[in-house]
């Protein structure tokens, strides 16, 4: 359980300068423990993310008697079990997915298919996030899922139903949800086939691959057929972009700012913010770019600029659905009007980040309109103040860099949650000149 009064206080400062590693990818972290615990064989994982999300993830199949072992930070060797090999948490106890909500969602895929009966359960945020849209195809594909009133946590899994394949179009872009079906895909007669409005992160497919699992996929479009293998394999993660992203905004608004952010994962659905950054007039450079474990990565090499306000192009929005905390903070910082359009999904993250932030700007003397999928924010002068992130790490994170060049230290309530996705961040931003306490 994190403290949910753990208050931060971000102070004027910089230059920033130094070379940064940030921790591992989230999203390939969870499905790297949960394709290695269904395959046969002992499969390594190195670059594991050290956040209470993924090691939520990892608890849930050490319940369902999965051995992982840690022998050092970071890493996990995990003792697959097989596609069927996966037994009932003793005593019938719940699996408690923390914040995660592709923890929980990806679940709920994986364990309709199982023989045995489930329940999923989450902390106070993702107790209120929507579960319906994994409830309402896997229901089609057979699977009976039991949910609280309005289709909020806990849920409850039943074991042995028979899943059929299903031709399922996402009415949103959503790799949580294309991936629980997928995974149920994976227990299900047939041929499982998704498609999107607009691709999204291809992990779970990408990955399913590289465990030997047969599948078909290209962007916005994935099928497979149920009743193969995984084979054990290692995987090597990459350095999340999305906590690369705090560093490569706290670097654009710092004046005389230089950082290198090491190994960042750019896979193309996740980098949309370097395009729009880039499109503020952001100087962000990438080398030594080089496949590691399947993925592309590089090294970000970026530097104090200008920012300008943009209609952030509503294609990019799937591809950064991860960094609107923290461009906002960066369309606080730039000259000029940017508007944000097409993107309703930020209302159903960890907070309702559009809210969150234009409350939080507001409070600093930014002047922001919110809109019901977007907001218009007019750069300015940031003053200090306080401000609520609400328990969302991203919104926490980002109000961290906005402290960076407000005029007045910043008080940011309710931070523990940074923990779920980047353990160390105040060691490391205080590394390169940040002044967070
Ligand atoms: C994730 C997908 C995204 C993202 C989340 C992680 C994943 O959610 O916001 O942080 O690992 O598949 P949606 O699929 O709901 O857009």
């Amino acid at each position: 359980m994190t403290d949910p009064k753990l208050d931060w206080r971000s102070a004027p400062a910089g230059p920033l300068h130094g070379e940064v590693r940030v921790p591992g990818d989230k999203s390939i972290s969870h499905r790297a423990i949960m394709f290695a615990a269904l395959a046969d064989g002992v499969s390594r994982i190195s670059g594991f993310l050290e956040g209470e999300d993924t090691r939520a993830t990892a608890r849930a199949f050490a319940q369902m008697r999965v051995r992982i072992e840690t022998p050092t930070a970071s890493e996990r060797i995990v003792h697959g079990v097989g596609i069927d090999g996966l037994k009932a948490p003793l005593n019938g106890a719940a699996i408690d997915c923390g914040n995660a909500g592709p923890g929980m969602r990806l679940l709920t895929g994986l364990l309709a298919g199982q023989r045995f009966d489930t329940t999923l359960i989450g902390d106070e945020s993702l107790s209120r996030r929507p579960m319906r849209r994994v409830i309402d195809p896997l229901t089609q594909m057979g699977a009976k899922i039991t949910a609280h009133e309005g289709g909020l946590p806990p849920l409850r899994v039943s074991g042995n139903c028979t899943l059929h394949a299903i031709d399922y179009t996402l009415p949103v872009a959503s790799a949580q949800v294309k991936s629980a079906v997928l995974l149920a895909g994976l227990y299900a007669q047939g041929e499982t086939r998704v498609t999107e409005p607009h691709p999204t992160r291809d992990y779970t497919e990408r990955m399913l691959r590289a465990f030997g699992y047969p599948i078909e996929f290209s962007e916005g479009q994935a099928r497979l057929s149920g009743g193969q293998r995984l084979r054990a394999t290692n995987v090597v993660v990459p350095a999340d972009f999305s906590s690369a992203a705090f560093f490569l905004v706290a670097a654009s608004v710092v004046p005389g700012s230089k950082l290198v952010l090491r190994d960042v994962g750019m896979n193309p659905r996740r980098t949309g913010l370097l395009h729009a950054l880039r499109l503020m007039g952001a100087d962000i450079t990438q080398t030594n770019r080089r496949e590691a474990g399947g993925e592309a990565i590089a090294d970000l090499i970026v530097r104090h600029a200008p920012l300008r306000g943009v209609d952030v192009p509503v294609e990019l929005v799937p591809d950064m659905i991860d960094e609107f905390p923290v461009l906002f903070v960066a369309a606080a910082a730039a000259n000029g009007t940017t508007r944000v359009t097409g993107a309703a999904e930020l209302r159903v993250k960890e907070s309702d980040r559009i809210a969150v932030m234009a409350k939080g700007l507001r409070a600093l003397g930014i002047g922001v309109d919110e809109t019901p999928d977007g907001a218009v924010i007019h750069g300015g002068k940031l003053g200090g103040g306080e401000v609520d992130s609400a328990g969302d790490h991203r919104c926490a994170m980002s109000f961290c860099i906005a402290g960076l060049i407000a005029q007045a230290p910043i008080r940011i309530l309710d931070c523990a949650n940074v923990a779920t996705s980047f353990p160390g961040f105040v060691e490391l931003a205080n590394g390169c000149g940040f002044e967070l306490r």
